[in-house]
């Protein structure tokens, strides 16, 4: 099976876990995009649900595939929600953010009752970080930003390049405005004081370690498992 089958068959099994009438948050992201067309199908048979997109590109495609949408100011309390991840350990603590989306998919994922992360097995890692963790700031003062969060690193003994996410020459800009430092440390053992000290710097809005948010992760690979939180 190719890496995109993979992804088709994570997205298949999540699709499982939809009932009529769930309001459902939508991830971001390759994976994130098998499922919505497999959604839309179910949709177009006659499912009746109500989904709160995680990124301006999720909520075009579901815009062009007619699955009905709503905003999270409209439906702030969330049944589930169906995102990827870039890396997942074996506790599902993730890195996300590689598409650009942490922002809003730790929004919606944080409004769920439940969140399901679907990926390919390549995703799967016994310790986060190989994957550069996707730090949100804002564009205001980032080279300050940028020598607070090498220092904030430094001191739980991470270091490695911080570089400003580029598209087209430009720097990314997400959708809120904000830009996206992609922080290459390797190895992160202590996410939560990685967490705790990168939102302690006011130039950071927000980064890409999700804790304690997936309530289980659907890993296609030879065959699909579930790995359900502690
Ligand atoms: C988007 O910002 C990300 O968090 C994605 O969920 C993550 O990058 C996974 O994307 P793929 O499914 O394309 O690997």
């Amino acid at each position: 099976m190719d890496a995109r089958q993979l992804k088709v068959e994570a997205a298949r099994a999540a699709l499982a876990h939809v009932t009529d009438g769930m309001r459902l948050g939508i991830g971001t992201g390759s994976t994130a995009e098998e499922f919505v067309r497999l959604l839309a199908e179910k949709v177009a048979n006659g499912l009746t649900i109500i989904g709160v997109p995680t990124s301006e590109r999720t909520a075009i495609l579901c815009g062009e595939l007619g699955v009905p949408l709503s905003t999270l100011e409209e439906t702030p309390e969330l049944d589930l929600t169906v995102d990827g991840a870039d890396e997942i350990d074996p506790a599902l603590t993730l890195i996300k953010g590689g598409g650009g989306a942490l922002l809003r998919e730790k929004i919606v994922a944080a409004a769920s009752a439940r969140m399901i992360v679907i990926a390919d097995r390549s995703k799967m890692v016994e310790t986060l970080g190989r994957f550069p963790l996707p730090i949100e700031v804002n564009p205001f003062g980032l080279r300050a930003t940028e020598i607070a969060v090498a220092a904030a690193a430094g001191k739980l003994g991470l270091s490695g390049p911080v570089t400003l996410r580029m598209t087209g020459g430009q720097p990314f800009v997400t959708d809120g405005g904000h830009f996206i430092l992609d922080a290459s440390f390797g190895r992160i053992p202590d996410t939560r004081a990685l967490s705790n000290a990168l939102h302690a710097i006011p130039g950071v809005v927000e980064h890409g370690l999700f804790i304690g948010l997936a309530s289980a992760a659907i890993i296609a690979g030879d065959g699909v498992q579930t790995v359900h939180a502690a």
